[in-house]
């Protein structure tokens, strides 16, 4: 059998004569400077995205250094190369529509360069996902590191991070009591330094099941971007990635179903963010992998939330690091996982958490016998309202509204919910419920519009929750008794297309329910004379509207679903 390329050799340019691409892509790099003894080494790829509109990425060159000092050290030839960056705010509609762009970026530069393995630096909210859905569909050794969380800023003697404080601000400043001064000296604390949002937001969750995966060294999830022991990751990354190169463990020996299950698991402990249930099936779908609704629910009832941390509760990424990270989570969790998952250390779970805990900060990371709370943070709904089901928070809601009915206050789009969620004459009470239509993958590309703000009038009178429901997203920072991903969408013709004002909503926690109080027949006459929004008429916006699925699917392309690359 013949041996398969490596290194520089791997993926020849096709010119019809192998020796003579060979020469040429040798004769290519040495006007980059590199030594032929170097060239003949293995190649570790270094996927990156610093850009100057991404604030999340800006340790990247710093990390990207000790990654390649690493590959020398352990004997291989690091090559960085560039793909597409998503720095969340940055981006319109939303970072969400181009999750899918970036992830066929990073598969196809993995697959068209020639390197043996790859390691995957990424950051803000839709990076980490994006690179883990291309390296699982690339079939390259891939090691996902992280930028890491920011460090808190300051404000009047208490402690601030984006973004949970950046809403929490933002409310008082809607509700008057935050005048426009203040909110401006606010503005410049949020995010202080380089790295990801400082709370349990998506990138943080995100980081967290990425080593929960096996997918990242054990332990580096949460290192704060500004520490030297993320440098020091940095290296010891870039050192694994030449031993991956000789001994071929590919994402799909990592990416199981039971690391999937485990990383799940780990999301309700964290008390992590929702999008990262629609971040996590997209990646498990590119190898094949489905976990039903009924599965989630079992393992969100079964998992106690351990981690006291924002939007959730007090403390910021910074307070996780130094109370024991994912490990500690991870040993707490030991009786409820599958135990025989390998990580790309090469070690299986059992092996790593047999190692000793070290040192745990209890009011951060609690026991399983005194959690946070005894069951998961997330629940997936399902009932006439999401016949697909629809994701809640409840470790992030207020439980006096767990089982509430209300009359709907409908909002046909995000245009319609600016233009009059202030409107003095809004008809609106505290015990209403709020609907945005339209704000799914198809009507708007999900934004995370789905924390619809309290109505001017009911904030400045003291409402500070109320239920609020729509086919959008959430931050992973943000917190309210909020129901969201509802499916199908309203732009496919879901049921939530034909709700209308004065409808009554019903949302049971407790039986796991969400329902529109209306006839089937009555759903099914308004459904019938629904016509969809108008398709985009060229470009990667038809593209996105054609192949797009929908949330419970993990929002990826149909084409990209169960499909693993070969060569
Ligand atoms: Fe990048 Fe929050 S803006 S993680």
């Amino acid at each position: 059998m013949t041996p398969e390329p490596f290194g520089l050799d791997r993926g020849l340019t096709d010119y019809g004569d192998p020796d003579f691409a060979r020469y040429l892509r040798r004769s290519m790099a040495r006007s980059m400077g590199i030594s032929k003894d170097l060239l003949s080494k293995p190649v570790v790829g270094i996927a990156i995205s610093p850009s100057g509109f991404n604030n999340c990425h800006r340790g990247m060159p710093e990390l990207t250094e000790a990654v390649s000092r690493g590959v020398l050290a352990a004997g291989g030839l690091p090559r960085a190369f560039p793909t597409i960056s998503l720095g969340e705010v940055f981006l319109s509609p939303t970072s969400m529509k181009f999750r899918n762009l970036m992830s066929i970026d990073v598969e196809e530069m993995v697959r068209a360069q020639p390197m043996d393995a790859v390691v995957l630096i990424g950051g803000c909210d839709k990076t980490v996902p994006a690179q883990l859905m291309g390296a699982a569909s690339a079939g390259r050794p891939a090691i996902q590191l992280v930028t890491g969380p920011m460090m808190t800023g300051r404000h009047r003697g208490e402690r601030l991070g984006a973004c949970t404080d950046c809403r929490r601000f933002w409310a008082k400043h809607r509700a008057g009591e935050v005048d426009a001064n203040e909110i401006a000296e606010v503005e410049g604390q949020l995010a202080v330094t380089a790295g990801t949002c400082s709370v349990m937001g998506t990138a943080s969750t995100m980081a967290c099941i990425a080593e929960a995966l096996g997918m990242s060294l054990p332990g580096t999830a949460a290192i704060p971007a500004v520490h030297s022991a993320r440098l020091v990751a940095a290296e010891e990354t870039g050192k694994r990635a030449v031993q991956l190169a000789h001994i071929p463990i590919t994402p799909d020996r990592i990416i199981t179903e039971h690391s999937v299950e485990n990383a799940f698991r780990l999301l309700m402990a964290l008390g992590g963010s929702t999008n990262a249930v629609i971040h996590l099936t997209a990646i498990a779908g590119r190898l094949g992998i489905r976990v039903s609704a009924e599965r989630l629910n079992e393992i969100s009832d079964r998992t106690p939330v351990l981690v006291d941390l924002k939007p959730v509760g007090e403390g910021y990424m910074e307070d996780f690091y130094a109370a024991g990270g994912v490990g500690a989570v991870l040993r707490e969790l030991r009786p409820l996982l599958h135990l025989d998952c390998l990580g790309v250390d090469g070690f299986t779970l059992r092996e790593r958490l047999d190692e000793p805990a070290g040192w745990i900060d209890r009011s951060v990371i609690r026991s399983m016998a005194a959690p946070v709370s005894t069951v998961g943070g997330l629940v997936v709904l399902t009932g006439s309202l999401a016949p697909d089901g629809a994701i809640f928070k409840r470790a992030a809601a207020t439980p006096s509204l767990f089982e509430t009915e209300g009359r709907a206050v409908v909002f046909e789009n995000l245009d319609d919910l600016s233009a009059r969620i202030d409107d003095p004459d809004l008809d609106v009470a505290p015990d209403d419920v709020l609907v945005l239509k339209n704000a799914g993958p198809h009507g708007a590309g999900m934004p995370e519009a789905g924390y619809l703000p309290i109505p001017g009038k009911l904030a400045r009178a003291g409402v500070k929750d109320m239920l609020r429901i729509s086919d959008a997203r959430m931050s992973g920072t943000a917190y309210g008794t909020i129901v969201l991903h509802v499916a199908p969408e309203a732009a496919v013709g879901g049921p939530l297309a034909v709700v209308r004002n004065g409808d009554r909503i019903a949302l049971s926690v407790a039986r796991k329910r969400l329902d529109l109080l209306v006839d089937d027949g009555e759903i099914r006459r308004r459904l019938q004379s629904w016509s969809p929004p108008p398709r985009p008429e060229r470009g990667y916006a038809s593209l996105y509207h054609d192949t797009v699925l929908q949330a419970p699917e993990g929002c990826d392309f149909d084409f990209l679903v169960g499909s693993r690359a070969k060569g």
